[in-house]
């Protein structure tokens, strides 16, 4: 896990997040660090706004996205944004990102490299954003910001750190689609990250 400087808890508006952002975007745009960007068909660089204190997490985007350019459009961004409804968040009022900004072929796991080489984007965007708090979505995105193995029931419980902002851990959506038997887990996880919104 790489530190970053201490950043103010003031989150800029949408016009100077865009701002912010430009450059950021300017280089995932044309990034060649590591072996995806020769499959990929867009970079998914992320999306939303710093307006709620949220940014989300998750491991990298898949065939839907890459086709897109944004992130969670498929099934597991529509429960994501249930989910969000739930705590009274629109998708637009958060900013939703991954650990990866290109989609590893057939949906495979990222490689510890891939993940290393992608770390210098996804730590400029929270420099940009200044979240309050950092929603990581499932294991693996957790695994790659959180140090050790906790397995998920100890991640859900506990309070992270990610370069300073304080972080939390949930179910991927799509593993709440493969075991829905996880809904209620995930709706009392965001339930608790409301609260620490002050929502
Ligand atoms: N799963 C992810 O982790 N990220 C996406 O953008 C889509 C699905």
């Amino acid at each position: 896990m790489t530190e970053m400087c201490a950043s103010p808890a003031v989150a800029p508006d949408d016009a100077a997040l865009a701002h912010l952002l430009a450059p950021i975007r300017a280089r995932a745009m044309a990034c060649t660090a590591c072996s995806l960007h020769a499959s990929r068909t867009q970079v998914v660089f992320g999306t939303g706004s710093a307006r709620s204190g949220l940014l989300i997490i998750g491991e990298a985007p898949g065939a839907t996205e890459d086709a897109t350019g944004l992130p969670f459009v498929g099934r597991s961004g529509k429960l994501l944004s249930q989910f969000l409804g739930g705590i009274g968040l629109a998708r637009e009022d958060v900013f939703i990102a991954n650990v990866l900004k290109c989609r590893p072929p057939a949906n495979r796991a990222p490689k510890p490299e891939e993940a290393r080489a992608c770390a210098p984007l996804l730590s400029a965007q929270i420099e940009a954003l200044r979240p309050r708090i950092i929603l990581a979505l499932g294991l693996s995105a957790a695994r790659w910001l959180i140090p050790g193995k906790a397995p998920m029931s100890v991640l859900r419980q506990g309070e992270h750190s990610y370069l300073g902002t304080r972080t939390l851990v949930t179910f991927h959506p799509a593993a709440i689609l493969r075991n829905p038997n996880n809904r209620g887990e995930a709706e009392a996880d965001f339930a608790r990250l409301a609260k620490l919104l002050g929502r």
